[in-house]
Parts: C-alpha cells; sequence; structure tokens
C-alpha cells in the first residue's frame, strides 16, 4: 500500500490505471475522503465490503467527472435533476436516480435507483477524468472509514482507518484536509417531488430556490434506503454526549464563543458553522487519538449546514443505545 503524498501527474495516471486494473483507491473530495473502485468490476467494488467491514447490500454512490457522464448510469432523469446538477455540480450533493442496465445490483444493492455525485475536488477530478480516458465508465466510493467509523477528511485518517487492510496495489491519495468536512447531501430524484434524504453541504434552503424539495419525514432516525441513516454511524470509540457541560478529563467540541469549563480537553473552538463542519470529524478522532472516554459537543444553531451538523452529531451520540440493542 502506497501513501501518495504529492499528487503529480505521473501519480494520477497510475492511479487510475490501477482502478481499471481492478485495485481500490482512497483519494480526497471536497466532503470526506472516498475509498474508490472501478464501478463495473464486481470484484474489485466487493473489495470495499471487506476493507470497510460494511455488510454487503448497501448502495454505493458512483462518482463520475462532469455531468456528460450522466445518463450512462441512469435513465428517465426528471427536469428537476438535471436543473440540480447543472447548479450544483461539481459539488457536494448526490442524486438519487432511476438506474440504467449499466449499474448492477453490486452497486445499488438491488434497488432499482443510483447515487451519483460529480465531486468538486481537484485531485478527484483529476484521477476521475483520467479513469474515463482510460475507457472506465465512474468509481464507486463511500467513505473511506470502517463501517459505522467516523468518515475521514485527512490522508492521515484514512490511513488509520483501512491503512491496515489495503493491499500492495492499493493506494491513497492525498489532498489535504477535505473544504466541507461532511458528507453529501442526498436527494431522492425518483419521484414527483425530490426528497433530502441525508442533509450537507446543499442545504434545503439552497435547493427550494431553485425547484420544490421535500425533506424526508423520519429525517434523523430513518433506517431505510440510505446506511448514513442508521443510528450507528458517524462514531467515534469515545461516547458522544450532547448539550451538556463538559466535565473534567472530558473533551469539548462546540463553537469558539462557548468557554471551556476548567478540566476540560477542547478538541475544536470553530468561529463559524462552515468551520464547524470542517473540524468535527478530525476532532471526534483526536479524542479517541486521545483516549478520551467521553466527548461533550455542543450544538451549533441555525438551519442549513448545522442542521446537517446536527444529523451527523445525533448518530455519532446514538452508538451506545443502538449497540446495547
Ligand atoms: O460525500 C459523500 O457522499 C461521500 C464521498 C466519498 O462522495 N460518500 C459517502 O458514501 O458518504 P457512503 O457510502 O459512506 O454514504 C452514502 C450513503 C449511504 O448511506 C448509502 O446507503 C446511500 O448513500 N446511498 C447510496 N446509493 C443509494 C441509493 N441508490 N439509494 C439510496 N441511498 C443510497
Ligand atoms: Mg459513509
Amino acid at each position: 500500500m502506497e501513501i501518495i503524498a504529492n499528487v503529480t501527474e505521473g501519480v494520477i495516471k497510475k492511479a487510475a490505471k490501477a482502478l481499471k486494473d481492478g485495485h481500490l483507491v482512497a483519494f480526497p473530495t471536497e466532503t470526506v475522503y472516498g475509498l474508490g473502485a472501478d464501478a463495473t468490476n464486481e470484484k474489485a467494488v466487493s473489495r470495499i465490503y471487506t476493507v470497510k467491514g460494511r455488510p454487503t447490500g448497501h448502495p454505493l454512490i458512483v462518482h463520475i467527472s462532469s455531468i456528460k457522464q450522466l445518463d450512462k448510469w441512469a435513465i428517465d432523469i426528471p427536469d428537476y435533476a438535471i436543473k440540480l446538477a447543472n447548479e450544483f455540480w461539481p459539488g457536494p450533493m448526490t442524486l438519487i436516480l432511476k438506474r440504467s442496465e449499466l449499474a448492477k445490483d453490486f452497486i445499488t444493492g438491488g434497488q432499482d435507483n443510483i447515487g451519483l455525485r460529480v465531486p468538486n475536488q481537484p485531485v478527484a477530478f483529476a484521477l476521475l477524468s483520467e479513469f474515463e480516458s482510460l475507457g472506465g465508465l465512474g468509481v464507486a466510493a463511500p467513505s473511506a472509514n470502517r463501517f459505522g467509523a467516523v468518515s475521514p477528511t485527512t490522508r492521515l485518517a484514512v490511513h488509520e482507518e483501512i491503512g491496515s487492510y489495503l493491499g500492495s496495489e492499493d493506494s491513497i491519495l492525498n489532498g489535504g484536509n477535505c473544504d466541507v468536512g461532511i458528507e453529501s447531501t442526498i436527494i431522492d430524484c425518483t419521484t414527483n417531488i425530490p426528497t433530502i434524504l441525508r442533509p450537507g453541504a446543499i442545504t434545503f434552503e439552497m435547493i427550494k430556490k431553485l425547484v420544490k424539495i421535500k425533506v424526508d419525514s423520519n429525517f434523523f432516525f430513518t433506517t431505510i434506503k440510505s446506511s448514513g441513516l442508521l443510528t450507528s454511524h458517524y462514531s467515534p470509540k469515545a461516547l458522544v454526549t450532547l448539550n451538556i457541560p463538559s466535565e473534567p478529563g472530558e473533551g469539548l467540541i462546540a463553537m469558539a464563543s462557548i468557554p471551556t469549563p476548567e478540566g476540560s480537553i477542547r478538541l475544536a473552538s470553530p468561529k463559524s458553522i462552515e468551520e464547524f463542519a470542517q473540524d468535527l470529524y478530525e476532532a471526534l478522532r483526536n479524542g479517541d487519538r486521545r483516549n478520551l472516554a467521553e466527548i461533550k459537543v455542543i450544538f451549533p444553531v441555525g438551519a442549513g449546514l448545522a442542521e446537517a451538523i446536527r444529523d451527523r452529531l445525533i448518530k455519532s451520540s446514538s452508538k451506545k443505545a443502538s449497540e446495547s440493542e
């Protein structure tokens, strides 16, 4: 396994070829790092599940370099979905569309639809473009963490999560820290009116300016369709507790305006909601690196991205409850 720190053209060429040959390449996106495989290669895709320890049958998002690749993977695309794609791609948004013949059960988990995304990150763009120039059609990539754990937003975090599960021909591309820091907004585009299944940096407020939109009624607790909506997700080893003051020896993540109680260990002090999203997963991870038993998080307030952060935090904090089920 090779960690590629300096992503040159040669490195991209080699990684794209490795993907084409059926190996895995972890790569940065603007949201979180993904663990990529050729989306048409069943054997390669099955290794994603092994490396992540993810139960099979959970659908994967296919990453493409541009909207031009969309109708290879999807059919009967509604007009509103094209509008969303034109406005927000490349960007932190995944569209769920009716699948084409190309999207096999091993990608969609047997569902009749497929998740597609055009990421907005230079290394990801270079990799996807090069892969397509070799005849590749799309790269399946879940977040590059072990199942149920926190998504990685740095190269080091990817290495800590899955490094020991990768083979000698697999690699991790470096793209520094992810800009957005939490996973893409997922929008179900298989019905008359689109529905937000997972909130993210493309917010309800942004979308509703463009098209009619619904939010899944069970927003925070739905267990169907989207595995990112199961309660055992986004969890560090430490117990995450929300909205109560931290005690001595416990970690604290809160907006910079909130002071640190004496003896608590400050893990992040973001000055804006954007910074909160950017820092959150690495801060949770730093709590684990320091072997903290408990991390207190004070919710950011407001709509938009703050809502997406609260969604992930509710899931991080419900780990112990779901484990005991
Ligand atoms: O930001 C992101 O979306 C990152 C980067 C790497 O692109 N990817 C990511 O993938 O978060 P993953 O697999 O960790 O989470 C994607 C979620 C899963 O909960 C999966 O079940 C859901 O999207 N999903 C994928 N395809 C779907 C489909 N066809 N229908 C419903 N949900 C789907
Ligand atoms: Mg994930």
